[in-house]
């Protein structure tokens, strides 16, 4: 297996096992704001620094780009990056409700190669690495082939500190939950993406999402032969923070039901 995802698999366990461990006891966490509907816990620091340290033991010089401490480029020139989501749901993780994971991907010249998104509940570990597949626990996974959007399953986040796009997203809500099989907003965008990769949605949006939420995840859709994208079409979703994934077909007849309700506020 590729070094790199290695390394990143033992990152993304360490930080499990220090989330498993603070679980037991949520009533001991200590939880702030950053903003409004925004919580960080102590345990996104510690899972964060656990993992920083594991990928710096190996790859000191290699930028990293990580939820809770920012932006660190050790070397100037260096081609690599690691995006890092310590605890994607922690308002899931806060109200013990058992729907959150690490997120760790890695992009070299600024193109996805490896990702990681470890599930602690149910000890699922999904793995990509770019040209190579996609895996579940070490089993090769790929997206449904259910190809009409009425029967599809699709997963959203709901919009939840920056409404500026509140009414584009229930238009968009409203025709789909209209339209297809169900929604379900479980709470991790990370583990969405998984989903998706896993067949187990058909297709996922979100807006207003960081690059530590989707980095990972868009890697193992396209690797278990999904389509990612912005609201355009386009791959600058990293950028824009907004996405849609599904398998083919699925994705093609989302992005089209969101063309009529881009608005200015709401454009790729
Ligand atoms: C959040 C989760 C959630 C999504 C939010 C994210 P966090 O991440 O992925 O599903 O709707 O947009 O910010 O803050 O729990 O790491
Ligand atoms: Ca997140
Ligand atoms: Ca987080």
């Amino acid at each position: 297996m590729q070094p790199m995802l290695n390394t990143a698999i033992k990152a993304a366990r360490r930080a499990g096992s220090l989330i498993n461990r603070a679980s037991l006891d949520i009533s001991q966490i200590k939880v702030s704001a950053k903003q409004q509907n925004d919580f960080v816990t102590e345990v996104d620091r510690a899972a964060e620094a656990t993992i920083i340290e594991t990928l710096r033991e190996v790859y000191p010089s290699h930028a990293i780009l990580a939820e809770e401490s920012g932006d660190s480029r050790p070397d100037a020139d260096s081609e690599f990056q690691w995006i890092i989501d310590p605890l994607d749901g922690t308002t899931n993780f806060i109200h013990g409700f058992p729907q959150y994971a690490i997120s760790i991907a890695l992009a070299h010249k600024g193109a996805l190669t490896q990702a990681v998104i470890f599930d602690p509940n149910r000890n699922e570990l999904f793995t990509a690495s770019k040209g190579g597949g996609a895996f579940l626990n070490d089993k090769r996974i790929r997206v449904s082939n259910r190809a009409k959007i009425d029967e599809a399953l699709l997963g959203t986040g709901f919009p939840y500190r920056m409404f500026d796009h509140v009414d584009a997203y229930l238009a968009i809500f409203k025709d789909m939950t209209r339209r297809c099989a169900g929604v379900r907003r479980p709470g991790a965008a990370s583990l969405d993406l998984a989903y998706v990769a896993a067949g187990r949605l058909d297709g996922f949006w979100e807006f207003g999402l960081a690059p530590w939420d989707m980095a990972a995840g868009a890697l193992l859709i396209i690797e278990a032969g999904g389509l990612v994208s912005d609201l355009a079409g386009e791959s600058d979703y990293l950028n824009t923070g907004n996405i849609v994934g599904g398998n083919p077909k699925v994705f093609n007849q989302l992005l089209q039901a969101i063309q009529p309700h881009r608005t200015a506020a709401l454009q790729a």
